[in-house]
């Protein structure tokens, strides 16, 4: 067989991680043969591949990004490169030009709807769920998830002292795009004492109290809010728009919008660290590691037994498949009954809104 590997959208840690697990699984196999796949599709449109063997695999466990480069505009139903056509037709030309009895996308929501566009167009393909925003469908883990919690937690841990020192409300905002993953599972695990997230609009008034509250009692507060929250009637705080991108809006600056409107409802002062993509560079944690290779020999199981379509992910502790039209162009957001939710309210932990 001869298998091609590409990594779509936005890195994420744990990206090597699989290269390597799908690469060494299918290399064990008689004669498989792995060919990586530059800058995601856009290798595919541009032409740009190289053979994938075990030394260019070796050592890339704990290296952030990935070895093949990614991009997140390529995408041969609307390539920006050529004005926004449709390249698919020459895209998947040379799929079968290369010989390629197979492609596994590595990437989030937007990669695997173009995998789904280009299996309707009779390319193989298998998907593994890439994000460090946690909001694929029919997963409870993306890998990277885990590494971005662990450094935003690291942050909270660092806020805290200096908030504490100086009598300061501390806002930390964190990526996730509309859903509120990162900031709720950092938020707990970093001792936040108000965590926002998009899911629950929060009420300024209220968050203002707890801050007032605290000022008497603990003298300072620290805040995690994700970038896609927005207050109650309010709008999301959209930090550009890159009119050329398969998703033109990206979020960010609500911390700061927050700041803005807290500072005269407290008595102290107010400071926001924005983290960006500082979530998403360098190695990953352990548990993403162990994740990545799991996804990665998964899919490579896929593979070889000609299972096509599919995606891998992880419910509970079992890896498992779903069919790639069930996961393409999906997002997963935070349900108002998940058991966190109920944990960070029962433990005095304010979401901005009433508890319900
Ligand atoms: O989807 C991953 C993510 O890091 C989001 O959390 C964030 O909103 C977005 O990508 C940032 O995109 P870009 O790298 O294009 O700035």
């Amino acid at each position: 067989m001869r298998v091609g590997i590409l990594t779509g959208g936005g890195d994420c840690p744990g990206l090597n991680a699989v290269i390597r697990a799908v690469a060494r699984s299918l290399i064990q196999l008689d004669g498989t043969e792995v060919i990586g796949i530059e800058q995601g599709f856009l290798g595919l449109i541009e032409r740009r591949v190289r053979p994938l063997d075990l030394d260019s695999v070796a050592d890339i466990m704990a290296t952030g990004g990935t070895i093949l480069g990614t991009h997140n505009k390529a995408n041969p139903f609307g390539y920006f490169g050529a004005g926004g056509a449709d390249v698919s037709e020459a895209t998947c030309a040379y799929v079968r030009e290369l010989g390629l009895d197979a492609i596994v996308v590595i990437g989030g929501d937007g990669s695997m709807a173009i995998a789904h566009q280009l299996a309707a167009k009779g390319i193989p393909v298998v998907g593994c769920p890439k994000t460090i925003d946690n909001d694929l469908a029919h997963t409870d883990r993306s890998f990277g998830f885990d590494t971005a919690v662990a450094i935003v937690t690291e942050a909270l841990d660092r806020l805290q002292t200096t908030g504490r020192s100086h009598g300061r409300v501390m806002i930390l905002e964190t990526m996730g795009r509309y859903a509120g993953w990162i900031a709720l599972h950092a938020g707990l695990a970093g001792g936040a004492d108000i965590i926002l997230i998009p899911e629950l609009p929060y009420r300024l008034e209220e968050v203002a109290r707890v801050c007032r509250e605290r000022e008497a009692r603990e003298h300072y507060t620290l805040i995690a809010i994700a970038e896609g929250a927005r207050p109650e009637g309010g709008q999301l705080t959209v930090k550009e728009r890159i009119e050329d991108s398969p998703e033109p809006i990206r979020l960010g600056g609500v911390g700061n919008v927050l700041r803005t409107q807290l500072e005269p409802l407290v008595g102290c002062e107010v400071r926001t660290t924005i983290l960006g993509h500082v979530q998403r560079g360098g190695p990953p944690t352990p548990f993403d590691r162990v994740l990545a290779t799991q996804y990665g020999h998964a899919a490579a199981q896929l593979v070889a037994q000609g299972n096509f379509n599919r995606v891998v992910v992880l419910r509970g502790t079992q890896i498992e498949s779903v069919p790639l039209a069930d996961v393409a162009g999906r997002t997963r957001n935070v349900p108002l009954d998940h058991p966190l939710l109920r944990t960070a309210w029962d433990t005095g932990i304010s979401t901005g809104t009433a508890p319900r």
